[in-house]
């Protein structure tokens, strides 16, 4: 595929009016995946999204640039953000607030748990008021969140809230930036890529990656691995979300354009799978990258499946979009809710 070189100033041109602060470090890093490239006899590459440096890291770093810089020019004093238990947009968006002097109110699926671990030991230490609402229906969230929010306006607040991973529109444009970065990095590296790979869940990453693809004419193809919903769901939310961020911009963006593959959510959001556990430990032991059991497994899962079954040609190549979320390795689930990572005895 020819390397896309002349279109890349097109996202900048494109964004340029929109407001923006600086939370993540970019660019994260491109780098090839040797030994997987080898194992598997394909060209391999990974975007380092979880290395976006802020608040340990992650996609939403990208997408909370323009929320934080959105809410600043309303002039709110307090950001709702609404995930599950173990969201990691949750613990960015309060990172965010924090940052820009914002009081920040959480809304997080499940029950309080006895022992805070993982993002909501961080959500604490952060300073941000958690609120819970015992469901695992998404729409039970939101309804939460949205009475949580009626509530602080009540009291005088002047909020901004922001649906679950913050895919909006606006939070959407992130990802088009991203879009031209990963083109960047690749043109530097003197590799065209074929093939984007990714978890996707509420949206907001692909539906940007689509923008860019939009305006930079970029001919490759974005792969959607759903953790959560079935994939005419999600695929309309991207469209959705797509849409809305593509009349920001000026882009168009067609409903085919949007691919989801929803073979690797297993049990549903949050429930770790024994391909995606297989997943972390490849990528662990042949990479030394830590994925995680809620997205990033999942989406590994696939790729690795996709290579299993030759579904990319030899001289095709790849990029795994690495959107973070090994906080969640740290994290504890009551007791029957999760499968345990495996062991491994010293005489495996
Ligand atoms: C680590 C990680 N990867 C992927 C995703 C999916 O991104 P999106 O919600 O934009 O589809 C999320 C969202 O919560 C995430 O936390």
């Amino acid at each position: 595929m020819p390397m896309v070189t002349s279109q890349l100033g097109a996202v900048d041109r494109a964004i340029a009016l929109l407001p923006r602060v600086q939370l993540a470090d970019l660019p994260t890093p491109l780098t090839r995946l040797s030994r997987l490239s080898h194992q598997f006899g394909r060209h391999l590459y990974c975007k380092r999204d979880d290395l976006t440096g802020f608040a340990f890291g992650g996609n939403k770093a990208r997408k909370l640039e323009f929320l934080v810089a959105n809410a600043r020019q309303a002039c709110v004093d307090t950001l709702v953000a609404i995930g599950g238990m173990q969201s990691n947009f949750c613990r960015m968006a309060a990172a965010a607030a924090a940052r820009a002097g914002l009081d920040c109110f959480l809304v997080l699926g499940g029950s309080r748990p006895r022992t805070p671990t993982g993002n909501i030991v961080l959500d604490q230490i952060l300073g941000a008021h958690l609120n819970y609402c015992e469901s695992e229906d998404w729409q039970d969230w939101e309804a939460a969140a949205e009475q949580l929010t009626a509530r602080l306006r009540r009291r005088g607040r002047n909020v901004f809230s922001m649906p679950i991973g913050g895919s909006t529109p606006i939070g959407a444009i992130g990802y088009a930036v991203g879009m031209a970065e990963i083109l960047r990095d690749a043109r530097r590296l003197g590799v065209a890529i074929d093939h984007i790979v990714h978890a996707s869940s509420s949206g907001g990453t692909q539906a940007g990656l689509l923008v860019g693809k939009a305006l930079t004419g970029w001919p490759g193809e974005i792969h959607g691995i759903s953790v959560a919903g079935n994939k005419v769901e999600l695929a309309n939310r991207v469209y959705r979300v797509a849409a809305g961020a593509a009349q920001l911009v000026g882009a168009e963006i067609s409903p085919h354009d949007v691919h989801v593959d929803d073979a690797f959510v297993g049990a549903g959001y949050g429930k770790p799978t024994e391909a995606g556990l297989v997943a972390i430990e490849t990528f662990a032991r042949q990479e030394g990258i830590f994925l995680d059991r809620v997205y990033t497994g999942k989406a590994g899962a696939a790729l690795l499946s996709y290579l299993d079954v030759e579904r990319f040609g030899p001289d095709e190549v790849v990029l795994f979009l690495h959107t973070g979320g090994a906080v969640e390795l740290f994290a504890q689930y009551p007791r029957g809710g999760r499968e345990r990572s495996r062991h491994r005895s010293d005489d495996d």
